[in-house]
């Protein structure tokens, strides 16, 4: 087949959707089939794409921004199918479904595969008065007019009932990843990187995650003193970047725990598997804040597959993401005294501990990978 992949998120930029984007590809070229991705154009592309063409994924960039893209991407998906027969098209989320639409992929008979994640199912950006109506309606319609629905979680496919959408549309496919670039890696490397980041001996708590509200590390923050009475030499490590961060850097003041935190900023793929090996726990009590939720948390599995427990909130998609008392723990959002007793009890039982991690490790090797969610995207998609 010739797939023709759709996305405005697509490294070089980072995020959950830009890792589903190109791991799915990556997937599917593995099958054999011919992959043409068309997303947004970055000056630090290059490298990128050099490695997805080693991969077999064939990159089209498109000058844009995340809100141009689906206009932007009109002229390259129409030269596409102008050159090549495309067999299926695959939108990534909607938006970029809107993309293939205008593209008059309907008018040559391509079905279209739609992926859902959360978020951009409940978005209301628009502030003109009556806008929102509009832009309502036009997303219901596009969701409603894909063929098959690919919604990463449980929640996520909660999220399609309103859209009136048929069950036989929606196929469940759990994100995944990689347990060949996420491995548990030795204590002398983690040591080195420990070094490099200056951070201290003693039991280390991870975050690695985009800072913004809904992600609850100020819930971490809020519990971390609760921590520090029974485990004083524990740090707290946040990875990662976001609006949020000046106001958590000055909660962690007001907090008086300034000290034993510590914000890395974003930090390179390479170091990630290390830094999620070092850590004794992985933590992102995510909070459902509608329209902003969490539609599944692929930094849990990326942990887990580095043998790390991890801790989780009950909301949205997580508990798809977690096997609660297997491979970590679910605990209530925004609740920093019973997340804090979880941190504590996990420091405390290292034996407990590292049997979530082995769990979480195995399951990941088993069933939660990248290959194993596209080999079922790919079943369904030789089908349409
Ligand atoms: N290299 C690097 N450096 N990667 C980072 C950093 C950083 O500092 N911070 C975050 N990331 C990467 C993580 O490694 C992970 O692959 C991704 O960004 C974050 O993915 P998610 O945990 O899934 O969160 P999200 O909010 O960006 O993604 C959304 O879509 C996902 C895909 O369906 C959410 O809805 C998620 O819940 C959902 O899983």
């Amino acid at each position: 087949m010739h797939i023709l992949v759709v996305t405005q998120d697509f490294p070089p930029d980072v995020g959950g959707t830009q890792t589903y984007a190109a791991e799915v590809a990556r997937g599917l070229a593995r099958h054999g089939h011919r992959i043409s991705v068309v997303c947004p154009d970055r000056p630090d592309a290059p490298p990128h794409d050099n490695e997805f063409a080693a991969a077999g994924v064939h990159t089209i960039r498109v000058a844009s921004n995340q809100d141009t893209f689906p206009i932007k991407a009109v002229p390259a998906v129409r030269r596409l199918m102008a050159e090549a027969t495309v067999d299926v098209a695959f939108a990534v989320a909607w938006p970029s479904a809107l993309a293939l639409l205008m593209a008059g992929v309907r008018r040559h008979h391509i079905p279209i595969a739609l992926a859902a994640h959360g978020r951009e199912l409940l978005l209301e950006p628009v502030r003109v008065p009556g806008g929102q109506a509009v832009y309502n309606a036009l997303r219901r319609r596009i969701v409603r007019s894909a063929d098959l629905l690919l919604p990463v979680s449980r929640y996520t496919a909660s999220l399609l009932v309103p859209f009136g959408v048929l069950a036989m549309q929606i196929q469940i496919v759990n994100n995944g990843t990689d347990p060949s670039v996420f491995f548990p890696v030795d204590t002398a490397e983690c040591a080195a990187l420990r070094a490099k980041l200056g951070l201290p001996d003693g039991p280390l708590i991870l975050t690695v995650s985009r800072l913004v509200g809904r992600k609850g590390v100020n819930t971490v923050l809020e519990a971390f003193p609760g921590v520090l009475c029974t485990h004083p030499r524990a740090s707290y490590v946040v990875a990662g970047d976001g609006p949020d961060r000046d106001a958590l850097v000055a909660l962690a003041s007001r907090l008086g725990i300034s000290e034993r935190v510590h914000f890395l900023g974003r930090i390179p793929y390479a170091e990630l598997r290390t830094l999620y090996s070092a850590a004794d726990v992985f933590v992102l009590p995510a909070r459902e804040a509608r329209p902003d939720v969490e539609g599944f948390g692929i930094v849990f599995l990326e942990a887990n597959a580095c043998a790390t427990p991890v801790i989780g909130a009950d909301t949205g998609g997580i508990p798809d993401a977690i096997e609660h008392g297997h491979t970590g723990l679910l605990i209530p959002p925004d609740d920093a005294a019973a997340l804090g007793k979880a941190l504590s009890g996990l420091l405390a039982d290292p034996e407990r501990a590292a049997a979530m991690g082995a769990a979480g490790r195995k399951r990941v090797v088993d069933a939660f990978n990248w290959q194993c969610a596209a080999d079922h995207i790919e079943a369904r998609l030789s089908h349409l």
